[in-house]
């Protein structure tokens, strides 16, 4: 906190290529990105990878490849039933047969077929070798539907943290944050590493393993982000990802409200914020910002937060940097 805001490039640089990919990665170091994000899932013979989510048909060729059709299932994740290919029913040597396409329609898909799903392995060994150059790359690994995951034999997190300390992640000042929508991996991490760990937050619902398959919920996460809420989130984690309508409400048509006083109220509680997630296209901008994506960054950098989740690394840095921080504007919308 108090430091200049991080970088983090969400899925990579994933506004201009297929998400997870090591060209997304690289070329989010390469437009000086501070960290780079993988969400991690498991394959069959237990080997952490980059995707977004277990069922990979949106974001791989898997449906093209005939000889893995019999692979398509119908599984319930997270309370929800879903149906496609699931990188638990694929062997490493499996997945590394296919090839990562873009997740979304209007961004550009020449890159389609061309790259491999990476292991969390190999992104570590990118980030090590282009932080060699005098750069310090971070990595920001997510594990993604952890309960599930340990239920089917698959955990997670003893293979991450096994991964990290192996390549020299060690201690709380390491490059590293490892975020989860869980709670309770969370709290078991914090007795296996003393790396920084990352409370992520979502506008609605809450955490699966509190809020569960219930109408109307355990836990939320709006409940998580109140004062008390964040005293119990600073026992176990350094920081929150909140999704950046906890701190910027909008409302149906798109327009914003006032700030919250989240982000005062996590640094009282010694929270860490790095809200999520900043895309330029107009599609995901307020109409409030007029089209200027660099707009909502100076909102959120005015407002203290101390790193933003971006597809867009380069747009973040270059109002980052720019230090065109027009606190007075943006300051004056804030009511609490
Ligand atoms: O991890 C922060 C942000 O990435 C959470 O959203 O769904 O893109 O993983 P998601
Ligand atoms: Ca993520």
């Amino acid at each position: 906190m108090g430091e200049r805001p991080i970088v983090i490039a969400h899925r990579g640089a994933s506004g201009y290529r297929p998400e997870h990919t090591r060209a997304s990665y690289e070329l989010a170091i390469a437009m000086g990105a501070d960290f780079i994000e993988p969400d991690l899932v498991s394959t069959k013979d237990g080997v952490l990878i980059a995707r977004h989510e277990n069922e990979i048909s949106e974001t791989t060729d898997v449906a093209s490849h005939l000889e893995f059709a019999d692979r398509r299932t119908t599984k319930r994740i997270d309370g929800r039933e879903v149906a496609g290919w699931f990188t638990e029913d694929f062997t490493l040597a499996e997945i590394r047969t296919l090839r990562a396409k873009e997740r979304l329609p209007f961004r550009d898909a020449s890159w389609n077929d061309r790259f491999e799903v990476p292991t969390l392995s190999e992104v570590l060994e990118l980030a090590r070798r282009k932080s060699a150059a005098g750069r310090t790359i971070g990595v920001y690994p997510e594990t993604k539907h952890p309960t599930y995951f340990r239920s089917i034999g698959l955990p997670l997190e003893e293979t991450l943290v096994e991964a990290l300390h192996a390549a020299g992640y060690q201690g709380r000042s390491a490059p590293v944050y490892l975020q989860s929508f869980e709670t309770g991996n969370l709290k078991a991490l914090r007795g296996k590493t003393d790396l920084p760990l990352i409370q992520l937050l979502d506008e609605e619902g809450g955490p699966y393993d509190l809020y569960g398959d219930l109408p109307k919920g355990g836990r939320t996460y709006r409940e998580m982000a109140t004062p008390s809420g964040l005293a119990e989130i600073a026992a176990y984690a350094d920081g929150i990802g909140p999704n950046k309508r906890l701190i910027v409400p909008a409302r149906p048509d798109g327009r914003l409200d006032a700030a919250t006083s989240l982000v005062d109220d996590a640094h009282r509680a010694g929270l860490l914020v790095h809200p999520w997630t900043f895309r330029s296209e107009e599609r995901f901008l307020s109409p409030d910002y007029d089209g200027k994506p660099g707009r909502e960054y100076e909102q959120f950098f005015a407002l203290g937060v101390d790193g933003v989740f971006s597809d867009f690394p380069d747009v973040a840095l270059r109002t980052r940097d720019a230090g065109r921080q027009l606190a007075g504007d943006w300051k004056a919308r804030r009511n609490r």
